[in-house]
């Protein structure tokens, strides 16, 4: 996959369920796709093309009318909720052409979120965006942080929170620790709704914790289980368990996390961010969290940076695989053979039902 490709044909996170309240349209633009989205008065979520099919206007600058049509702010066409045109004011007798209307995408909600799948919408019936349990479990606190906009391709994102070596010294004075990049890595490839994964495992016994962790945890020598999944071009869950040596399994002593970070390309060269911290305990997921925004910037920092190299034609250069770049290889293939699918099915044509 290149540094400036996106899959199309998958899940992604256009926003929490409350960044959509009723009648209220918003312009997005996801996997290089203009899409206007909104929440009707029954409380579907409906999405389509932003572009106005007269002359291209972007349909979210237009307004909701009382009868549930999208009209455009610019010559007032009005579109129902299957994206068909239902009335032009320069042709008040008709006929509408057939043309006239505009491409519906796939809409899911759950875990408080809404999924968008901007490819080819026959095969988004046979794909599930990945869940969030512990975001949707009461039972568990949760806070989200960002959105963040990053200037480089998502890729490169999940490739980083799938080799966490770069903890030191990207994020020294804050996660950093260097001990962690000693731990070795083992790969674990699995199918999660016919979509093909790669999650890393971490295993360590008796290992000393850095000073953050001994203090989120309480626990300075601990037996630890760290594991980062990549569920789909979409989603990286990342799992953290650790209890006092010989007691990992052991529910009353094991502490930890969970953080699913969503990655959705705007386009080649820009995503947006978001994560979800998980634990146990509020005030444990207030101070987790409450670290993220400048590890967040140290990452964003590096991968515009990294984003401009792409920029530069390989001219001899060769990129060092290391053993902890593993993952991230797995990864890049698999990404890759989906890319291959947005091309070997044409631009959606479906319309989206109304809901
Ligand atoms: S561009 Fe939308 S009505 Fe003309
Ligand atoms: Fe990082």
């Amino acid at each position: 996959m290149s540094p400036h490709s996106v899959v199309r044909n998958s899940w992604y996170v256009a926003g929490l369920s409350k960044d959509f309240p009723k009648e209220t349209l918003s312009g997005h633009v996801i996997a290089k796709r203009p899409i206007v989205i909104w929440r009707t008065k029954d409380g579907d979520i409906a999405a389509f093309d932003d572009r106005c099919s007269h002359k291209r206007f972007p349909l979210s600058k237009g307004r909701l009318m009382p009868d549930g049509t999208l009209e455009c702010a610019y010559h007032g066409l009005r579109y129902d909720t299957s994206g068909k045109c239902v009335m032009i004011p320069s042709h008040p007798t008709g006929p509408i052409s057939p043309q006239a209307k505009v491409i519906g995408f796939p809409v899911k909600e759950q875990d408080g979120l809404v999924w968008i799948w901007p490819g080819d919408p026959a095969l988004a019936e046979m794909r599930q965006p990945p869940r969030l349990p512990e975001v949707a479990d009461d039972r568990w606190e949760s806070i989200v942080v960002g959105p963040m906009q990053v200037p480089a391709n998502y890729l490169l994102l999940i490739e980083n929170l799938l080799d966490i070596t770069h903890f030191y010294p990207l994020h020294d004075g804050n996660i950093g620790d260097i001990e962690q990049s000693k731990i070795p890595v083992e790969i674990v490839e699995e199918k999660l709704h016919g979509v093909s994964t790669v999650k890393t495992v971490r295993r360590v016994q008796g290992y000393k914790q850095p000073p953050f962790m001994a203090d989120w945890f309480g626990y300075p020598v601990v037996d630890r289980w760290h594991t980062h999944h990549m569920m789909g071009p979409g989603l990286t869950r990342v799992e953290l368990r650790c209890a006092p040596p010989g007691k990992l399994g052991v529910a009353a002593e094991e502490c930890g996390y969970v953080i699913h970070h969503s990655h959705t390309p705007i386009d080649g060269t820009n995503h947006t961010w978001r994560l979800w911290v998980s634990t146990r305990s509020k005030n444990l997921t207030s101070r987790i969290a409450e670290t993220f925004p400048a590890v967040m910037d140290e990452d964003r920092w590096a991968l515009e940076r990294q984003q401009r190299m792409m920029e530069y034609p390989d001219d001899g250069y060769h990129e060092v695989y290391l053993r902890s770049d593993k993952a991230l290889l797995r990864c890049r293939k698999i990404l890759e053979e989906m890319e291959r699918s947005n091309r070997a099915h044409a631009a959606p044509v479906a319309v989206h039902k109304a809901a």
